[in-house]
């Protein structure tokens, strides 16, 4: 790859700024970064000059912002966005950045200014990690609000995500399967969700002690679909992008009750028409339901219920998953 490795005097210019600036050449290559460049990522010039620009990626920042950034910059264009890099010590940096192309003769070289976001008023952005944890919360409040008429529910929801947080893991490690980290934490995060709809179902059915008639069948049936107008309901009343983005919740509040065999509600789906999300947290909420004692059942021994597992693989559940969870015990 031809790089000068040089820094035309043209550009000398640029190093002053008080901003972070970093200039490389047109493959990206860093030909020279100012002091505040060095203090604020603790990388050394000395020790980065001749090294590709994207080096200290965190890989946080979306692909379309990378995917827009080298658009504009192959056709001369300036560009500006928002990047989620590593500091030396590892920690992350969330910066506004804008990449200016500069010609000087035939050599085309990009001055990058950066900007921390951290330094910006406060409202005006949202670190990945605050976003992580303000929609976490928001969840939680959410699943126990729905739920608050039940007195166990709050224990039940913790154990289904941490057991949702196990069982996932475990099964993406035994095939795999290397999902992303950010749909493993929406699914953990999103499993306590699995039952705001019962929010909208009456009690005398919901705790009901003994069979359910046909027809209260049909109505606690509605609960996957209730679920769902709820969280469709909050996120739009809510404007922010990353309370929007509700699908795998969606896909859990309305997906846990199908049986991989196809016999369960409310649409019949069958095998992977389920999506991933919603096979695990099945197994998770029928085994804590079974394991859990409530007003108007008993419960069962880990062992009576690990077996109904077992003998449900392939039928109620997904086998490669129940598989799995029985593993875990
Ligand atoms: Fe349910």
């Amino acid at each position: 790859m031809k790089t000068t490795l040089q820094l035309p005097f043209q550009l000398k210019g640029f190093l002053e700024l008080g901003d972070a600036v970093l200039i490389t050449d047109s493959n990206h290559i860093i030909l020279d970064v100012n002091d505040t460049y060095q203090k604020v990522t603790g990388f050394e010039k000395s020790k980065i000059i001749g090294v590709k620009a994207g080096f200290i990626k965190s890989n946080l920042t979306n692909k379309e912002t990378y995917c827009s950034m080298k658009d504009s910059l192959k056709q001369q264009i300036p560009w500006s966005g928002i990047f989620v890099n590593r500091k030396k010590s590892g920690e992350l940096w969330h910066s506004s950045i804008t990449i200016t192309p500069f010609k000087i003769g035939n050599e085309l070289y990009y001055i990058g200014i950066f900007r921390a976001l951290e330094q910006l008023e406060e409202g005006l952005y949202i670190s990945e990690d605050k976003k992580i944890e303000v929609q976490r919360e928001l969840l939680k409040v959410l699943a126990i609000s729905c739920e608050i008429r039940d007195p166990g529910t709050e224990e039940h929801l913790i154990r289904v995500q941490a057991l949702t947080e196990k069982l996932l893991k475990a099964y993406n490690e035994k095939n795999n399967l290397q999902l992303e980290p950010n749909y493993m934490n929406n699914v953990i995060h999103s499993s306590i969700l699995h039952d705001i709809g019962k929010a909208g179902m009456p009690e005398g059915i919901l705790y009901k002690p003994g069979a359910l008639s046909i027809y209260e069948r049909k109505i606690i049936e509605m609960h996957p679909l209730t679920g769902a107008d709820i969280l469709n309901k909050m996120s739009k009343e809510i404007n922010y992008d990353f309370i929007k983005s509700m699908e795998v919740a969606e896909n859990i509040i309305l997906y846990h009750h199908e049986k991989w065999d196809g016999t369960g509600y409310p649409f019949q789906l069958k095998g992977e028409q389920i999506p991933l999300e919603a096979r695990v947290v099945s197994i998770v909420d029928v085994f804590d339901a079974l394991t859990t004692c409530r007003p108007y059942k008993d419960s069962w021994s880990e062992e009576k219920a690990l077996a109904f597992i077992d003998e449900n693989k392939g039928k109620h559940f997904d086998p490669l998953i129940a598989e799995t969870f029985i593993s875990l015990f």
